[in-house]
């Protein structure tokens, strides 16, 4: 997701560096980028002055004290809270005492997260972006307990300068947007091990049925299927160990087989 954030900034004049300490995943964004942009000017959305002056607003490093100059932070890295507080305290160290440090969880506490940076906990805020950003509109802003209004304010300001429309959520685990989504995914996992459908068909009849744009079993392999459980484990531990929010067996069955969804080339789907 930090590519396509990364892309969303850099298309709408915001110069954006690339953060990983995997060099592969730096060539994967940037060829990612190179990919969008000569699809842009070829569907004449972007010239392509446009699209070379977005190329050059984007940077790949692998350190992130050579982005140590920004004026923003988004942490985008694995839905695990111990990575990501280690993160928070290298982003507190490296970047100058008024940047916002915002984090792209999809169900983290913002208020733990912010906890690994105790003096900056007011510069750190939930700023969920949607895959694939640079084509879905939401941004889900959380606020955590210490997060200041100026943050939240700047927050807005810069979602709305990527194009995005921001909507508030409380800070409680999965927020608003995995609270309702990951139990339905969850669920069509259930349904295909209790022999309801196969995966096709509960994908065909929840998008002719209900107009979804991906069968939720195709959803789940598009997020990511270890991304599905890891946010279902954080809204289980997060929302009173309450059952409900049990990864179903399948869903962690495939997990465990290496079946991670579209990045690994087979999930619920062979790709
Ligand atoms: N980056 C940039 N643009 C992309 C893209 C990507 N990765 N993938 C697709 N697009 C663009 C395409 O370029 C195309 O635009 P164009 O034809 O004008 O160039 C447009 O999106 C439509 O793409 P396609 O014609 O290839 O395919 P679809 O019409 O099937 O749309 C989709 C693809 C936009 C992914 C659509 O299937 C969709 O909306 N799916 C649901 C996505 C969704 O629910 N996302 C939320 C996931 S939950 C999440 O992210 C939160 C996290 O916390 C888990």
């Amino acid at each position: 997701m930090g590519s396509g954030i990364a892309l969303t900034g850099a298309t709408h004049g915001i110069r954006a560096v690339v953060i990983d300490i995997n060099e592969d995943q730096l060539e994967r964004a940037k060829s990612y980028h190179k990919k969008q942009l000569d699809r842009s000017v070829s569907k004449e959305r972007m010239t392509q002055e446009e699209a070379d002056t977005a190329l050059s607003h984007l940077s790949y490093v692998s350190s992130m004290e050579e982005a140590s100059d920004a004026d923003w932070a988004v942490e985008a890295a694995t839905e695990n809270i111990d990575v990501k507080k280690s993160i928070f305290k290298q982003m507190f160290d490296v970047f100058g005492e008024t940047v916002v440090l915002a984090t792209n969880t999809s169900s983290i506490s913002i208020t733990d997260l912010a906890s690994a940076v105790p003096k900056a906990a007011h510069r750190v805020i939930g700023m969920h972006f949607f895959n694939p950003v640079p084509v879905m509109k939401l941004v889900e802003v959380i606020k955590g307990k210490q997060t200041a209004e100026k943050t939240t304010n700047a927050t807005i300001a810069l979602s709305e300068q990527m194009g995005k429309t921001p909507v508030p959520a409380n800070d409680f685990a999965g927020f608003v947007s995995n609270r309702v989504l990951m139990p339905m995914i969850n669920e069509a996992f259930h349904a295909w091990s209790d022999g309801v459908a196969e995966p096709e068909a509960i994908d065909s009849i929840m998008k002719l049925g209900c107009a979804f744009p991906m069968g939720p079993l195709r959803l789940a392999d598009y997020i990511g299927l270890d991304v599905c459980r890891d946010i279902m484990m954080v809204m289980y531990t997060g929302l009173d160990e309450n059952p409900k929010y049990l990864p179903s067996n399948k869903l962690i069955e495939l997990v465990e087989q290496g079946h991670l969804g579209d990045k690994s080339s087979q999930g619920v789907y062979t790709y």
